[in-house]
């Protein structure tokens, strides 16, 4: 598939970390713990998330998961979820990056790689195609995938209400899902960071710490 670490080595500022992962898998509560580290050890840090994250694409995100929207073409659905984040990185990562701040940012690219791509069976390459416009260059620095596999990630959700369109779609989908990000790990290992999302919190927490404590080492030395 496209080599999508091939786009946004130029002109990098900041620190784009992003959360990938099945619903339920935990990376909301990762993110904040994750945030406040940083914060502590004085950086600037911007939490946000996709579909959202501005007031247009918080608006497009209520379009896409209105559970009353069933009739919601793919290529809709994966128009949208880029027009959402042509906004976002434009009106809030860009610049918090250019203002060498950190991104944490719950959901991006990978999440309509493997939803859109192969979920709605689009194709990899055509629904980073679309996207490429939105990204203005730059991929994540980081991506922590919360390996979790379906069954364990159904289990956790069970009574979780009310569901959204997305989350009411056939098992197999999430199968489909979960096969494609350890795909998108397996080719991209130098950004996708894989965490047994079984684990416990706190053990979680502190591979991403050590991840993201090297890498902002290796910057420093400019290596
Ligand atoms: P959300 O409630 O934020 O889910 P989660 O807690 O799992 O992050 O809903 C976002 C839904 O949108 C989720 O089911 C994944 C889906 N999604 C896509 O299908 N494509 C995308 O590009 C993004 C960003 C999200």
């Amino acid at each position: 598939m496209t080599d999508i670490n091939g786009v946004g080595e130029n002109q990098k500022k900041g620190l784009f970390i992003t959360m990938e992962g099945m619903d339920g898998s935990g990376k909301t509560t990762q993110m904040q713990q994750l945030k406040q580290y940083l914060e502590h050890q004085g950086y600037k840090v911007h939490l946000t998330r996709e579909p959202g994250g501005t007031i247009i694409s918080e608006k497009i995100r209520n379009l896409i998961l209105d559970p009353e929207h069933e009739e919601m073409h793919p290529w809709t659905e994966a128009l949208l979820y880029a027009a959402a984040r042509a906004q976002h990185v434009a009106e809030v990562i860009q610049p918090a990056l250019q203002r060498e701040e950190i991104v944490l940012c719950d959901r991006f690219l990978d999440s309509s790689l493997a939803y859109q791509g192969v979920g709605r069976g689009l194709g990899m390459e055509e629904v980073f195609r679309i996207n490429q416009p939105a990204l203005m260059d730059r991929l994540p620095d980081i991506t922590f995938w919360f390996n979790l596999t379906p069954e364990e990630s159904f289990r956790r959700k069970s009574g979780r209400d009310p569901k959204d369109r997305l989350e009411q779609q056939h098992r197999s989908f999430y199968e489909k899902i979960y096969q494609s990000y350890r795909q998108l790990a397996e080719e991209n290992p130098q950004r996708i960071v894989t965490l047994d999302a079984s684990k416990s919190i706190p053990w979680i927490q502190k591979m991403m710490r050590c991840t993201v404590d090297r890498y902002i080492g290796k910057l420093e030395s400019g290596k």
